[in-house]
Parts: C-alpha cells; sequence; structure tokens
C-alpha cells in the first residue's frame, strides 16, 4: 500500500530514488513522484499511472545531481489517483516535502484547523495536511526563538537556515515529531526540506518503514529491495521511531521522549536475483515456477530422522485449541491447513478473516493459540488482530516470509517461510510455503503428543519428494494451462469446486483468476453446488474442478457431473491413475500431497488467461500487494 524511499548519500539521488520506486511498485502503482534539492530550491516531478510515465518526466526535466531524494509510488487512499494527489506534497509555503505510506485519520480535523489559520491546499490528501502541519509547528518554535514572523519569506528563512544550520536542524526535528504527535492513524513517512539540506527526517507508526546502512550512504523505505543492489544491512524502525539521516552519520529517537534509540544492524540474505525477473516475463511466471525450490527451501533444517525440528517454538505451551487468522491468499493457505492441523495435531481449529475478526469482541480460550499468516508481515487487519489477542492474553505465532516485519516481530513466535521476495501482486509461492510450514507445524504438534507418527512419517517421506516431483511436472502445468486458459479465455464467470483439502484450494483458485484476468469467479465447497450454485449453470458459465485421490473421490466426481448433467464445462483437474466421463482432463502425477501440485497448476491457468486477455499480470487493477491501511 505504497512504496517511499529516501536517499542520502554519494550517489546521484534522482535515478536511485527511480530505480528503488521500480521495485516498490507492487506496493501502489496509480501515480508517483519524487522530490530532490536543486541547490536550495525544493524540486517535485510528479505523475499520474504507472512509474515509467514519471520516469519519462523526469528524463525531460532533471538532469542533475542531487545527493538527496526521497521518492513515492501510490495506491491511492484519499483523492483520486490523479496528479495533484500523488506525492511528494509540500507545504503551503514550500519549506519541506513530505511522503506518506498509510491513513491519517484526524486529517479532517487538522485540516480545518490549518484552514482556520488561513492555510491553502492543493490536493485531496490527508499527507498535505500532514506536510502543512509540520510547517505550522516549526513556524511556531521560529517565532518563539527568533521573535520575528519569517516563514512566509522564504529568501530570509533560507539565509537563517544556513546561518543558524544545527539551530534549525533542530527545530525541524521538533516540528516533525510534534505534528507526528498529533496525527492519528498509521503512517511511514519521509520529509525532505532545503532549510536542513544535508538531512532526510523519517518515522514510523503502523506502516513499514526500515533503513538501509550502506558506506558513506543511507537509505530508507518500506522495504528491502528499494535498496538491495546496495546494502543488505538494514534497521527495522519501530512504531513511534523517527530517524534523521545525512550523507554521513544517522541516529534513531522516540518521537515522544526524542530519547536515542541504539538498534541492530541486521544481515538480509536476500540476493539481487531474488528481486529481478531472470529472464522470465513476468515476475509471477517465474515466482511460480521457483516453487521447487521454495520447498526445498523450507524443508532445510527442518527434518531429522523423520522427525520435525521446530527448535523457535522450544518454549510454546500445548495449545488446547487454535485460532488462524489471514487475509487473502494467507487465509486460504490456514484453511487449508485446518484439516493437517486438527488430523495430525488432534487440536480443534478454526481459521477467520482477520478484518471481521478484530471488531467483533471475539471471545478466546485461555489456552487458544493465535496463529497469524501474512506474507508480508504488514496487513493491517492482520496486525490489528494480532494486537487484539496479545492484549487479550493470547499467545501469538506469526508466520510470514518478510523478516523483521511488524508480525515477526510482534508475534509472541514466529516461523518465517523461506520464499525470498515475492514481487507479483498476487500471491502465489508464498502461499505454498505457508503450506508446507504449516504442514511441517501439524507433525510438529502430533509429534509432541505421540500421535499419528505413521502417517507423519508418510507425510514427511512425500514432502522430501515432491520438489523433484513438482520440478518434473511444471513444463506439464505449463502447457496445459495455456492449452485450457486459451480453450476457456469466453468465459465471463467461474466456479472453482472442491472438497477436503481442495476446498480451500478452489476458494485459492478463484481469488487468482479474479485478481488476475478480472474474471468473475467463485470458489465454493463441491457439496453446497446443489444449495444454490448449481442454479447457474450453463454452457457458457464452466468450472475447474479439483478431483482428488481421497475419501471424497466418488461424492466429487458425482458433484461434477451433476454440473456436467446442466451443460456445464468442466475443466477436471485429477491424479494418474483415476478417471472420470468428461473431455477436459487435466492429469497431475499421483502423491499423498496433491495439493502441492493442484495450487501451481490453478496459479498458471489464471497467469496464462490474464496473459491471454492482455491483463497487466504483476499489477492488477486497483489491488496492491501489502495492504497497510484498514
Ligand atoms: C493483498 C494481496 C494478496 C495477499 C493479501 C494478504 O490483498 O494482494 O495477494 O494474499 O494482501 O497479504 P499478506 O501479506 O498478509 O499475506
Amino acid at each position: 500500500m505504497c512504496g517511499i524511499i529516501g536517499y542520502c548519500g554519494h550517489r546521484p539521488a534522482i535515478p536511485l530514488v527511480l530505480e528503488g520506486l521500480s521495485r516498490l511498485e507492487y506496493r501502489g502503482y496509480d501515480s508517483a513522484g519524487l522530490a530532490f534539492l536543486q541547490v536550495s530550491d525544493l524540486k517535485i516531478i510528479r505523475s499520474e499511472g504507472k512509474l515509467c510515465n514519471l520516469v519519462e518526466k523526469v528524463a525531460k526535466s532533471a538532469n542533475t545531481f542531487a545527493p538527496i531524494g526521497i521518492g513515492h509510488t501510490r495506491w491511492a487512499t484519499h483523492g483520486l489517483p490523479v496528479e495533484k494527489n500523488a506525492h511528494p506534497h509540500k507545504s503551503y509555503n514550500g519549506v519541506l516535502a513530505i511522503v506518506h505510506n498509510g491513513i491519517i485519520e484526524n486529517f479532517q480535523e487538522i485540516k480545518n484547523v490549518l484552514l482556520e489559520k488561513g492555510y491553502e491546499f492543493y490536493s485531496d490528501t490527508d499527507t498535505e495536511v500532514l506536510a502543512n502541519l509540520v510547517a505550522d509547528e516549526l513556524d511556531s518554535l521560529l517565532q518563539e526563538k527568533y521573535h520575528t514572523k519569517f516563514i512566509d519569506n522564504a529568501e530570509i528563512l533560507m539565509h537563517k537556515a544556513q546561518e543558524d544550520n544545527k539551530e534549525f536542524l533542530h527545530c525541524m526535528e521538533e516540528a516533525f515529531c510534534n505534528a507526528l504527535k498529533k496525527a492519528h492513524g498509521a503512517y511511514a513517512v519521509v520529509m525532505l526540506s532545503p532549510l536542513i539540506p544535508q538531512h532526510i527526517m523519517a518515522a514510523r507508526l503502523s506502516a513499514p518503514l526500515l533503513m538501509g546502512i550502506g558506506v558513506g550512504e543511507y537509505f530508507v523505505a518500506s522495504d528491502v529491495p528499494a535498496f538491495l543492489p546496495y546494502t543488505r544491512e538494514v534497521i527495522f524502525l519501530d512504531d513511534r521511531e523517527f530517524a534523521i539521516i545525512s550523507t554521513s552519520s544517522y541516529e534513531i529517537k522516540n518521537i515522544f521522549s526524542r530519547e536515542k534509540i541504539e538498534k541492530e544492524i541486521h544481515h538480509i540474505p536476500w540476493d539481487l536475483q531474488g528481486a529481478a525477473k531472470d529472464g522470465y516475463k513476468h515476475f509471477m511466471l517465474k515466482e511460480i515456477m521457483e516453487q521447487p525450490k521454495v520447498l526445498r527451501d523450507c524443508l532445510v533444517g527442518r527434518l531429522q530422522n523423520k522427525n520435525v525440528l521446530l527448535p523457535e517454538l522450544d518454549n510454546l505451551k500445548m495449545p488446547e485449541r487454535i485460532r488462524i487468522i489471514a487475509c487473502g491468499t494467507s487465509y486460504n493457505a490456514g484453511l487449508w491447513s485446518q484439516y493437517y492441523l486438527e488430523q495430525l495435531g488432534q487440536i480443534p481449529v478454526s481459521v477467520e478473516i482477520a478484518s471481521e475478526f478484530r471488531y467483533r469482541k471475539p471471545i478466546l480460550g485461555k489456552n487458544e493459540l493465535i496463529i497469524v499468516i501474512s506474507q508480508s508481515g504488514e496487513t493491517a487487519d492482520t496486525l490489528g488482530a494480532l494486537r487484539l489477542c496479545k492484549e487479550l492474553g493470547n499467545t501469538v505465532l506469526g508466520i510470514c516470509n518478510v523478516l523483521g516485519s511488524s508480525v515477526a516481530r510482534e508475534a509472541d513466535f514466529c516461523l518465517y517461510t523461506q520464499a525470498g521476495p515475492e514481487i507479483s501482486v498476487a500471491s502465489t509461492k508464498a502461499m505454498l510455503s505457508q503450506m508446507v510450514l504449516l504442514l511441517l507445524f501439524a507433525i510438529y504438534l502430533g509429534q509432541r503428543k505421540n500421535s499419528h507418527q505413521e502417517q507423519a512419517t508418510e507425510i514427511i517421506n512425500e514432502l522430501l519428494r515432491l520438489p523433484a516431483v513438482l520440478e518434473k511436472t511444471l513444463p506439464q502445468l505449463c502447457e496445459k494451462a495455456q492449452y485450457f486458459a486459451y480453450k476457456y479465455a469466453f468465459a465471463k464467470s467461474f466456479f472453482y469446486l472442491g472438497r477436503g483439502v481442495a476446498f480451500s484450494l478452489a476458494l485459492e483458485g478463484a481469488l487468482k483468476l479474479k485478481e488476475l484476468s478480472y474474471i468473475h469467479a467463485e470458489g465454493y465447497a463441491t457439496g453446497e453446488m446443489k444449495h444454490g450454485p448449481i442454479a447457474l449453470i450453463d454452457a457458457e458459465f464452466p468450472t475447474f474442478a479439483l478431483l482428488f485421490d481421497d475419501e471424497y473421490f466418488s461424492k466429487v466426481r458425482s458433484g461434477i457431473l451433476e454440473v456436467k448433467s446442466r451443460q456445464g464445462k468442466v475443466i477436471a483437474l485429477l491424479q494418474e491413475g483415476t478417471m472420470l466421463e468428461n473431455d477436459d482432463l487435466w492429469f497431475i502425477p499421483k502423491t499423498s500431497l496433491p495439493e502441492f501440485l493442484a495450487l501451481p497448476a490453478m496459479q498458471l491457468f489464471s497467469y496464462e488467461m490474464a496473459d491471454y486477455l492482455g491483463k497487466d499480470v504483476d499489477q492488477p487493477r486497483n489491488l496492491a500487494k501489502s495492504v497497510t491501511v484498514e
């Protein structure tokens, strides 16, 4: 939900900021902008639409060297995605510019006060209000200090700032903090000002922000890939912390107490290749094809003599119940794991959508373990649910992919999924990695209870075999996905059907198809079809059915035949060795964990459909990878 970056260093800031934004574009892409200093002038260039429009505009107008810059790629929350609402936003008097990810909830109240004081606004955003609030705080502080109101006189102000640069830095810090103290909601902000031309300031509250520590250069950004080519040394800012960065130093302090904070520097093992397309047409395709490796990486160090090792959970008390909370694709992974956690762990499990859970005054069991699943670890609703559960006194286990993310840091226990950076907005390999971790956790619970050891050993053997099977099967899946996508591209709507472990996959298949190709799709439990949805079936309304070789096989088969009897066209994904009276059969190799082959098959089908229909695969309209606002 919006990507932000700030840079201070020895390299030209403008191309660096643009490059960083290109790696953050997955967070939002309806408009973009940057700000830099040209001598003592604050320059802002903004553009509607994708980043390439900004790049073009910058190429025409900014052939200058700037050592400091900030940038933003937007996913609109306040105001239409038009140029006037694109970030950075200047204060009315042009003394500072801000980029912001989040929502200032009390922006209207603040705006009213500023309007009364005579401030003017040129956009519909909450960010412009914040920029003016900082300027207003600065105005008061400078008046107090110099007993004169010169903030509207740029020339005198600049002159004074050059004379008293230390004092101005101090005042700016205070103004920045005072403004942030008044702002409620969520923010990651970066600010640049010609009054403090060697520095940028950045702060966070409930929105991701990290610092990259280079040699003679410092970065702040929403995510690591933004500065990955330059440094892998990272500091994760916590809520209510702010950083002042210059080309030669940085300081981190608490916004409220202004006390200095010593922060640990983390080394990020990701490399740039993980965040590059690697010759694939789209990130999504690359990420789907990476899944055999992801499977292997998730198992590394986790198995010993057919036992699951999760040392991170050594101090976890055995729960009596488990509640899984997540959004989107992560929710579907959670729903899938319910079957295994209950079966192998012998623990009752419920699964909830985070945005529903957090506002309904939930009643949690005393010994109920909360599992929050989040690829990004920053999804606002999931984080809100996590915090609520902690307030209620429950233990939270986070399952997430992004190192040092808010979920990882705030949960009592954390399991990382080892999927590597996922850039495409639609989640693929992250879900597969979540499924592996959840399955390992189910076996681990069984181990601690000494139950279902035989079944667990069988699953472990199959998990070890799966990377090679998937690797061998992927070319066939690609071919079939393309064939069926072309054949069914006429569809306006699709059903996805599954039962047992395949039900949650049906939900995920439908989610992927609508996210990517904008074809309406609904996932249903096969047994539910006859309770209403089957009324929609005719020759124009196809179904993607999952038919696994499990105890439900004959029931699911009957369900599919009922659809066919009503002229419904069906793509049936089934395992070798089984059969169905249907034209469009898609066979996957026999395995006791067919989910791990069916998931990539459905991902590829949606990918091919979207690509064939000419949709923007990696950046579908209206979506963002990490939804850090409610
Ligand atoms: C967004 C993304 C989805 C993702 C969901 C949850 O909606 O577009 O792909 O599944 O957020 O994200 P999380 O990072 O919490 O797994």
